[in-house]
């Protein structure tokens, strides 16, 4: 071939693949709405977060809670993957922590109390005679100052709160600063960062109920889960951690391959009896501090898959065991027992009252920084 048809056929591919970029994308871009009031009449804005792609998230800085979250299916279909309401008045109502960002600690302290620097510190009491999810009013509930950030590979949102001195029992003035980005590849990633003035404990995460074949059609039993951990914290009735990393070998606990959710979940195990199915933390494989995969769940009638990727020591599993129809989500769809799973990355349960878990403590002078990925891909599988 002639050297200027070269060129020519060379200039022309290259226009055609322009014009297929521009066409499949558009900026990513963040845009921002009036979602409404508290009680306490504070003004509450929802954003919609939107890649080049055209996948989409919308995060109130109300409780800088993930509302809606939408990723293509293997045929390009977009379809929002958690479990949500559609206003604000149903959140305050009350919600079981559907997308929420959670803190000052994710998950349980046994009774409420832990000791730090010899000093004894009572926390709110609100499971049973445990503190759950940083207490009677989390960062869940609280209004978070929200700004849009321009970043190079999507579209990201970023949300402080200073968590005063004593909230719900808890030591210090905490700044903590979540960003979401929504990347152009498909991921959501979540980082974490907060300082304190006094020694605190400290364990965020964010508390997505997915299902991958859309939210509010079905059971998660068939989406097939491979967890990267050996081992998993056992726990009493109460949830809280006996003490043990229990070896997930020979029990409904090993998701090392994957495994279909529901294929062991009624197995006669005393731990899946305790917490009405999985409601467990792993023990991530691996180095904590290291971004690495902890989780892959693939939905097979969508083709969607989730890669989670984090830098936490742990990731709580959670089969939505507590949902049982009596809540009515996003498009009037009535969530069932099991309607959504949970994969929260974090430090494992109670780790203020185990010394031999990795420390929750953030010490005055020292910055708490973890990062989240959330991975989305099709396959034809
Ligand atoms: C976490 C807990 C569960 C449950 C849910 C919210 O995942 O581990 O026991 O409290 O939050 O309902």
């Amino acid at each position: 071939m002639k050297p200027n048809k070269v060129l020519y056929l060379a200039v022309t591919c290259s226009a055609i693949i322009l014009v297929l970029n521009l066409s499949a994308s558009g900026q990513a871009k963040v845009t921002k709405e009036n979602f409404g009031k508290t009680s306490e009449g504070q003004n509450v804005d929802i954003y919609t977060l939107t890649n080049r792609r055209g996948a989409e998230v919308k995060i109130t800085n109300y409780g800088g809670i993930i509302t809606s979250l939408k990723v293509p299916d293997r045929k390009g279909k977009r379809d929002d993957i958690v479990l949500g309401f559609d206003n604000l008045d149903a959140y305050l109502k009350g919600s079981p922590y559907f997308g929420a960002i959670i803190g000052r600690y994710a998950n349980r302290i046994a009774k409420g109390r832990f000791t730090l620097n010899g000093h004894q510190y009572t926390l709110a009491v609100n499971n049973g005679e445990n503190h759950l999810h940083g207490g009677i009013k989390g960062f869940d509930k609280v209004v978070w100052t929200a700004r849009p950030l321009k970043v190079p590979n999507g579209a990201a949102l970023r949300l402080t709160y200073l968590s005063k001195d004593a909230e719900e029992g808890y030591p210090g003035n905490l700044s903590v600063r979540v960003i979401y980005t929504l990347t152009n590849a498909n991921e959501l990633k979540i980082e974490y960062w907060a300082t304190t003035d006094k020694d605190t404990v400290i364990n965020l995460t964010s508390h997505s109920y997915f299902n991958l074949a859309g939210q509010g059609i079905g059971d998660i039993l068939n989406h097939q889960l491979l967890i990267n951990a050996r081992r998993f914290t056992a726990t009493d009735a109460g949830s809280i951690p006996t003490g043990e990393l229990k070896s997930v070998k020979g029990t409904p606990f090993d998701f090392t391959s994957a495994f279909r959710i529901g294929e062991r979940i009624n197995d006669d195990d005393q731990q899946l009896k305790f917490a009405k199915g999985y409601d467990h933390n792993f023990v991530l494989n691996g180095r904590m501090g290291t971004l690495r995969q902890a989780a892959v769940v693939y939905e097979p009638t969508s083709g969607r898959s989730m890669e989670i990727w984090t830098t936490e020591p742990g990731i709580q599993f959670y089969t939505g065991n507590f949902l049982d129809g009596t809540l009515t989500g996003k498009d009037g769809k009535v969530y069932q027992q099991r309607y959504g799973f949970c994969l929260e990355t974090q430090h494992f349960p109670d780790s203020p009252n185990h010394p031999s878990f990795p420390t929750a403590v953030l010490r005055r002078g020292q910055q708490y920084h973890t990062i989240t990925i959330h991975r989305f891909k099709t396959s034809s599988r």
